[in-house]
């Protein structure tokens, strides 16, 4: 699976937004280790802070499906029912539910839009200096 054709699931994944609130679809393929992709997509919700972005849900498929490895994911974003012209970037929360999971500096994120590959970082591009699971063992005592 190149990047192109990861793209291409997110492009995919994006038709099943569920956007009646913001309008805005995003679509995500988280790509395993071992070559699996799991699709997402967000899904709004009329209270909104229940609202799960594209990638949350990308993730929280495979993990909840016992994937732990990560190589890369892709992300499409733009206006529901146009074509992604510009990329769309992971908010935050995103970005640290990826620090939960991913080498940040091997875990890649493809940007894309309708044309495919727009551009690409690894999450430590993306959260510099970031806190994750290392951090809390590096604290722990040795009671
Ligand atoms: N959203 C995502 O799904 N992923 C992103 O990377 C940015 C934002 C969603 C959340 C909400 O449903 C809509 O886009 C507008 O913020």
């Amino acid at each position: 699976m190149n990047d192109q054709e990861l793209v291409a699931r997110a492009l995919h994944a994006r038709k099943h937004a569920y956007t009646p609130y913001s309008h805005w679809a995003v679509g995500a393929a988280l790509l395993t280790e071992d070559g699996t992709v799991y699709e997402g997509c967000n899904i709004e919700n009329a209270a909104y802070t229940p609202t799960n972005c594209a990638e949350r849900t990308a993730f929280f498929k495979a993990v909840s499906e016992g994937e732990r490895a990560f190589a890369a994911i892709a992300i499409v974003g733009g206006y529901e029912n146009t074509e992604p012209e510009q990329v769309c970037a992971p908010c935050g929360v995103c970005r640290q539910v990826m620090m939960e999971f991913c080498d940040p500096q091997k875990f890649r994120i493809v940007l894309g839009t309708k044309d495919g590959v727009a551009e690409t970082y690894t999450l430590a591009e993306l959260l510099p200096c970031g806190f994750g699971p290392e951090n809390l063992s590096a604290q722990k005592s040795d009671e």
